[in-house]
C-alpha cells in the first residue's frame, strides 16, 4: 500500500510539523515498540508499515509464536524484549502501541508515559474507571501523546456522520440506539489455540500479572476476553467502540446515568461475562442511548446506530443513510368521535387544514433518503496515520486519554449497573463513577 504522509497531513489531522517536543522532528523516523503482540496487534503492526517515516523497533509478547511472526512481519527490523519494562526502558524507542489483555492497560500505559513515551494503546483505555482518571493526569502533566484504539471513528462515514448531526440536519437527536448481535464461536471470542502453545511457549506470570493468581490455562490465555479477571465482557470488548462513535458524533463526553442487565444465558461452558447485555445511558446534553448485545443470535448487523433526531434519522453501519422526518399529524379518527357539528368546525379552521389535510397543501420536494458509502484506506490504518501526525505535530487528537477514559467509563457503569443490579451515577466533580 502507498500511503504518504501527505494523506494523512490532508485529511485534517495535522498542522504545521516541525521540531516536537519530544524531541521527534518533523522529517526524523519514529522508533515503536509493540507491547502485545496478539491477533489486534498484527493488524497494528500490519498497518504501521504502510505509513511512512516510522519503524517498529521492539516487540514483547507472553507466546514466544507471536514474538516470532511480529519480528517476521517487521522482515526481522523488530527486537524481542523479555519483558515490557526492558522494552520501555530503551531510550531509543519513541512510541508504544499497546494491544495486550485489558487488565494490563491502565498499568502499561502509565508506565509508558513514565518512562517519557507516547502511547497508543488499544481499546478500552482501562480495566477500572479509576485507571482513566490517573492516565488522563499523567498524560497532561507527561505532555504526552496519549491516543486510545476505536478505530471506527476515524472512518469517512463516521465523520460524514457526525458533521450531519453537528449541522442540526437531524434536528434534536434524543434517543440513540446501537447494537452489536453475533451468533458464532469466532464472535463470541472463542479462539482457536494455537496447536504448540504449553507451559514452554506461554508465559503465564507474564499474562497474569495485576489478575488474580490462577493455575495455568489456555483457555484463559487465549480466550481472555470470556474472563472477568481479564476483561469486561461484551460492555468493555464492544460497547466502548459505540460508546466512542456515539460520544464522537454527539459532541458528547460522558453519560451521567446508566441502568443495565446483564445475563449469561447460553454460554455458560466458555466465560464467566454475559452472553447478553442492554443497557441505558443518559446523557446531560438531554439524550439517551440505548445498547443491546447478544451472543446467541446475529439477525440485525453485527454493529450498527440508529439516530433518532426532531428532523431526521440517520442509520450507521455499513453505509450511512439519512431519512428526513415526514411526520404527518392526523387527528381524524379522534374528531370523528365529535358531534358532527364541532368535527365539520374543525376542519374547516384553515390552520387545522393546512396541519392535518395534507392533500390540501401545496405541493413540495422532500428530499431524501439519501445513502453515503466508503471506499479507500481501512479506518485503522487511518487512525493509526492520526496518531503518526500527533507524534510529530504533539497536536492531540479527538480519541485521547480524556475520550478513552469517558467511553470506557461508560462502559464500566454499564457492568456495574448489570451486576449490581442498580442504577450507577457519574460524578463529575471527580470525573469518576460515583461511589
Ligand atoms: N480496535 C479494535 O477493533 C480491536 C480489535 C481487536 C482487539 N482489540 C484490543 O486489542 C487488545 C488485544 O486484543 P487481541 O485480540 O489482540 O488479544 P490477543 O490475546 O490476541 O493478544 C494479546 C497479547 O498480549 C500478550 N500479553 C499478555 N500479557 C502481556 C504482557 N505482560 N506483556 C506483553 N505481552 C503480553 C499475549 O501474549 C497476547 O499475545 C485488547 O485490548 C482488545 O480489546 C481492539
Amino acid at each position: 500500500m502507498d500511503l504518504t504522509r501527505r494523506t494523512f497531513l490532508e485529511s485534517g489531522a495535522a498542522l504545521a510539523a516541525g521540531s516536537s517536543a519530544s524531541g521527534t522532528a518533523a522529517n526524523d523516523r519514529i522508533q515503536i515498540g509493540a507491547i502485545g503482540a496478539g491477533a489486534r496487534a498484527h493488524e497494528l503492526i500490519e498497518g504501521l508499515l504502510s505509513i511512512p517515516g516510522l519503524e517498529i523497533v521492539g516487540v514483547v509478547d507472553a507466546y514466544r509464536g507471536r514474538v516470532a511472526r511480529a519480528i517476521e512481519r517487521t522482515k526481522g527490523r523488530a527486537k524481542a524484549y523479555a519483558s515490557y519494562p526492558d522494552l520501555l526502558a530503551d531510550k531509543s524507542i519513541d512510541a508504544v502501541v499497546i494491544a495486550t489483555p485489558d487488565h494490563w492497560h491502565g498499568r502499561m500505559v502509565l508506565d509508558a508515559l513514565h518512562a517519557g513515551k507516547d502511547v497508543y494503546c488499544e481499546k478500552p483505555l482501562t480495566f477500572r474507571s479509576s485507571e482513566g482518571v490517573e492516565i488522563a493526569a499523567a498524560a497532561r502533566a507527561s505532555g504526552r501523546v496519549v491516543q486510545v484504539g476505536s478505530h471506527g471513528m476515524s472512518s469517512m462515514l463516521q465523520r460524514k456522520a457526525r458533521e450531519t448531526i453537528q449541522s442540526g440536519r437531524l434536528g434534536k437527536v434524543t434517543v440513540i440506539r446501537a447494537s452489536y448481535n453475533r451468533n458464532t464461536a469466532s464472535g463470541a471470542w472463542i479462539y482457536p489455540i494455537p496447536p504448540d502453545a504449553s507451559p514452554e511457549t506461554v508465559n503465564w506470570e507474564m499474562f497474569l500479572g495485576p489478575a488474580p493468581r490462577r493455575p495455568f490455562s489456555l483457555e484463559r490465555f487465549f480466550r481472555w476476553r470470556c474472563y472477568e479477571d481479564y476483561s469486561g465482557g461484551i460492555s468493555t470488548d464492544l460497547f466502548v467502540h459505540l460508546l466512542t462513535t456515539i460520544h464522537y458524533l454527539m459532541g458528547a463526553q460522558v453519560a451521567s446515568s446508566v441502568v443495565a442487565l446483564g445475563e449469561l444465558y447460553l454460554r455458560k461452558e466458555s466465560r464467566d461475562v454475559p452472553d447478553t447485555m442492554n443497557a441505558l445511558l443518559e446523557y446531560p446534553e438531554g439524550f439517551v442511548v440505548n445498547l443491546s448485545s447478544t451472543f446467541n443470535n446475529q439477525t440485525n448487523n453485527e454493529s450498527s446506530f440508529q439516530f433518532m433526531g426532531t428532523e431526521g434519522g440517520l442509520s450507521l453501519g455499513g453505509n450511512v443513510y439519512l431519512y428526513p422526518e415526514v411526520a404527518v399529524e392526523d387527528n381524524r379518527w379522534i374528531v370523528d368521535s365529535w358531534p358532527r357539528a364541532l368535527a365539520d368546525a374543525y376542519y374547516r379552521d384553515p390552520k387545522i387544514r393546512e396541519i392535518e389535510m395534507p392533500r390540501t397543501r401545496p405541493p413540495r420536494l422532500i428530499d431524501g433518503p439519501s445513502q453515503f458509502r466508503e471506499e479507500g484506506l481501512d479506518p485503522t490504518v487511518v487512525h493509526l496515520g492520526h496518531w503518526v501526525d500527533s507524534l510529530r505535530t504533539r497536536q492531540p487528537y479527538w480519541e485521547d486519554a480524556l475520550a478513552g477514559h469517558h467511553a470506557a467509563a461508560c462502559a464500566h457503569m454499564v457492568n456495574l449497573s448489570a451486576q449490581q443490579r442498580r442504577l450507577v451515577e457519574w460524578d463529575f466533580s471527580r470525573d469518576d463513577i460515583k461511589s
